[in-house]
């Protein structure tokens, strides 16, 4: 994307031009990538994510129906320049639509005339029943979130005792071919640090791919705390400890760093990532963009302001009307997070109603 200076009352101002078709913003960074939240409920409750009681769900005429999501996909897909999209939540296996879902999205044609890369972020929790409907209906990748092997530790953190559902939907989703399957693991000091050395093992021996997250400041208000997250630089130097690394190479929009791990006894070579999100921010990377279940547009997990599409969707907007509107908020799009700055706060939704 060209990036122009021009002097203005006597003072330089750098503007993108943003070509029509696509999701640009002022810093030159062109949005490929939807993340769609397909509901704000969840069937676990993790303490990083949700208090115990759970949230004050969003009232069901709110969210948008199977055919809305599609027809917002459509407009990112068909006018907008998105080539993936992202089922999230909450939890998306709850939306007993998902199928519909996937198959109208995969329907699509990008700008590259192919239909767009379709993957769903999962607790995992009764994948293996649904897994075969949502390969067949053009799901690609799946994204199983798991923190602990242990299964008092898991069912303390998830506060459900699921472990055995969430490793049968691994074994199912690798079953189904929609390989690599990767493993997110949110790492918290004194609670599953002891986790990682085993974690990374099982995921080697299995062939999926790990990646560790930094815990982000989205879950429970005033529930996240500096100290108690782990930073990536902690989690390498654990994982030295056990394991032979080395760099996988340069991550471009990707927001893991990846790194190739030598073979070893209990385990065969393979990659492991860390995903740095609060010590060393990717925003300036980001190809992002991100519909809430309630049909709102949100141009970062961290943004403080939202569009509205559903309202306008639902008065009749035509899909030019719609794709406008979408341009006009991304260009606002904030160079990045700010965590950790003066002026940070939380976002007053939680990552469970915005979608990881
Ligand atoms: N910080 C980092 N990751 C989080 N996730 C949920 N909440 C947080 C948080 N506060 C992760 C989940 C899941 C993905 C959607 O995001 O573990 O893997
Ligand atoms: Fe549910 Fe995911 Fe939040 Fe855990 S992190 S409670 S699985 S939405």
């Amino acid at each position: 994307m060209a990036i122009q200076t021009r002097k203005s009352l006597g003072a330089e101002v750098t503007t993108a031009v943003v070509p029509a078709g696509v999701l640009g913003d002022a810093f030159g960074r062109v949005a490929r990538d939807l993340r769609v939240s397909l509901t704000d409920r969840c069937n676990l409750r993790c303490s990083y994510c949700m208090p115990a009681e759970g949230l004050d769900w969003l009232p069901t005429d709110d969210v948008l129906t199977d055919a809305e999501i599609v027809r917002l996909i459509d407009v990112a897909v068909t006018h907008l320049g998105v080539r993936k999209v992202r089922f999230t939540g909450g939890e998306p296996l709850l939306r007993r639509g998902l199928a519909g879902i996937i198959a109208g999205a995969a329907g699509l044609r990008t700008d590259e005339g192919v239909a767009p890369e379709l993957s769903l972020t999962t607790n995992g929790v009764g994948l293996d029943r649904r897994i075969g409907e949502l390969a067949a209906a053009g799901l690609d990748r799946v994204n199983i979130s798991l923190d602990s092997l242990d299964r008092q530790r898991y069912a303390a953190l998830a506060r459900r005792d699921r472990l055995p559902d969430v490793l049968r939907g691994l074994a199912a989703a690798a079953a189904a071919g929609l390989r690599p399957v990767k493993v997110n693991t949110v790492v918290m000091r004194g609670v599953n640090e002891a986790d990682v050395v085993p974690l990374l093992e099982f995921c080697l021996r299995h062939g999926y791919r790990l990646r560790f997250i930094e815990q982000m400041p989205l879950g429970p208000k005033h529930g996240w705390d500096r100290a108690a997250m782990v930073p990536a630089a902690e989690i390498l130097t654990l994982l030295g400890e056990h394991f032979e690394f080395t760099p996988a190479g340069q991550r471009g929009s990707a927001p893991a760093e990846e790194w190739l791990v030598a073979p070893a006894d209990c385990h065969p070579s393979g990659r492991v990532g860390v995903i740095a999100s609060v010590t060393a921010p990717f925003c300036g990377a980001c190809d992002r963009t991100r519909l809430t279940a309630d049909g709102q547009l949100r141009t970062c997990l961290f943004a403080h302001t939202e569009t509205d599409l559903r309202g306008p969707l639902r008065a009749g907007a035509s899909d030019t009307d719609l794709a406008e509107l979408w341009r006009g908020a991304h260009l606002a799009k904030a160079a990045g997070h700010g965590i950790g700055t003066a002026g940070f706060h939380q976002p007053a939704r939680t990552m469970s109603s915005i979608g990881g």
